[in-house]
């Protein structure tokens, strides 16, 4: 008998997509049928994309709707811009509960929404429709984190004791698209982009293998940050010619670093830690994703750049800048390290496993908005504890109606 197989459909056709679409050659009983982008062009793209990499016969597609009613399609991959999200999920459930279509589920790409409110409603959404959601973080779901965890817990932790302390951090050179840097479209700056990576990565590290994240209950947060480089004005002028004058940095920056300190209690009264930073300030050979975990007798370390692969180029060779070697490349000679595979160094391969089979059984992903939901939640409260400057008790009062500083563009470390 022929496998049960999930056809799925994109909305949106950018980087993410791309990185998504490469990793489905690793995963099994998966077809992509659809392209939903904002432009025709981008939907036609990345429908190709799809067609020529062989993981399904994409077809672009006019809007969401259209997509929801082809009955091949059984799941969506939400991986438009996070200002989209609205609008996206309201257009998704009005479709299924008019009658144009049934789904099994959706995923959404981080952040599950700008602020609380946002990620709450997308929860709402889609428990209203009875659909199954998947949330998009891939850090959890990256080899040498899930390899890690099981060697460091089942030889570390079983014999000494539980870890109490993980250590993420992401940091590259800057976001590839102008929205990313406008606080009021993106939720904020570096903070909600890369650290929503970070302290789900980390917490991850800190609840047994098996367990749920109700084993650790967050208590505080405290966090900064701070616009080191994108505000001097040689580099806000960079922003604004690759925007066509619309970022402007000296009057509407973003933060360019942040970094965190979250404390959780066990349930059995301990206290463990995560610390997380992040930078859109990095210049290194590209991005660096590195995490540790700490026990009372074993560490566990990971740094994507110390790749195993490293190529050397003399000042003679002569090339075009490109993103060949590793994600966020800064530089084309020298010795470069490589990541021979991102989609799976980098978790999306693993990730989109888990997606697709729990969808084909019927069964909520491990991860999910309620994971993507929580992840805000203490996002806004780091963002809080920075704009207070002290350290804040989880969960704060009015975190449903918290909107960042950054977010209504009214942050600006220079004028202060
Ligand atoms: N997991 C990760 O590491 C990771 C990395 C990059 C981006 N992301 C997330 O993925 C999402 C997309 O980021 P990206 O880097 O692909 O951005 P991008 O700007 O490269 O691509 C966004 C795409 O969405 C399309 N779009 C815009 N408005 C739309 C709408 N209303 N409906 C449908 N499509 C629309 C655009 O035309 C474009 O093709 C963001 O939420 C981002 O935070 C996650």
């Amino acid at each position: 008998m022929a496998a049960k197989r999930l056809g799925i459909g994109f909305i949106g056709g950018g980087f993410i997509s791309r990185f998504h679409i490469q990793s489905l050659i690793g995963v099994r009983d998966v077809d992509v049928h659809g392209v939903y982008s904002k432009t025709k062009t981008s939907s036609e793209e990345t429908a190709a994309l799809a067609r020529v990499t062989g993981v399904g016969e994409a077809k672009a597609y006019d809007s969401i709707t259209d997509m929801v009613a082809n009955p091949d399609i059984d799941a969506l991959w939400i991986c438009s811009p996070n200002y989209t999200r609205m609008e996206v999920m309201e257009e998704i459930v009005h479709a299924v509960e008019s009658g144009k279509g049934e789904l099994i589920g959706v995923t959404c790409e981080k952040p599950l929404g700008r602020n609380v409110a946002e990620a709450k409603r997308m929860l709402e959404l889609a428990q209203g429709a009875d659909l199954l959601d998947g949330y998009l973080e891939n850090q959890i779901f990256a080899p040498s984190v899930t390899r890690g965890k099981e060697i460091v817990w089942a030889r570390g932790a079983s014999t000494t004791g539980p870890p109490f302390l993980a250590r993420a951090a992401e940091e590259h050179s800057g976001p590839h698209m102008p929205w990313f840097w406008e606080g009021e479209l993106q939720g904020g700056g570096v903070l909600n982009d890369m650290m929503c990576h970070s302290v789900e990565e980390a917490r991850f590290m800190l609840t047994p293998p098996g367990e749920s994240r109700e084993v650790l209950t967050p208590i505080s947060v405290n966090a900064y940050a701070a616009c080191l480089k994108w505000q001097r004005p040689e580099y806000a002028k960079i922003l604004s010619d690759t925007s066509n004058g619309k970022t402007d940095y000296m009057k509407r920056p973003s933060e360019d670093f942040a970094r965190s300190l979250i404390e959780y209690a066990t349930k059995d009264g301990h206290k463990v830690v995560v610390e997380t930073t992040t930078s859109w300030c990095f210049v290194g050979a590209g991005l660096r994703l590195s995490m540790e975990l700490f026990g009372p007798e074993y560490s566990m370390f990971v740094n994507t750049l110390d790749s195993d692969l490293k190529v050397f180029f003399s000042r003679n060779v002569k090339g075009s800048e490109g993103e060949d070697l590793v994600e966020k490349q800064n530089a084309e000679s020298g010795e470069m390290p490589v990541v021979s595979s991102e989609t799976d160094a980098y978790g999306y391969t693993a990730e989109n496993r888990h997606m697709v089979q729990s969808f084909l059984a019927g069964k909520r992903p491990e991860e999910n908005f309620s994971d993507g939901l929580n992840v805000t939640e203490l996002l806004m409260t780091a963002y809080m504890s920075a704009e207070q400057d002290k350290t804040i008790s989880f969960p704060p009062p009015d975190l449903d109606t918290f909107i960042p500083a950054v977010a209504r563009g009214e942050w600006n470390p220079k004028e202060n």
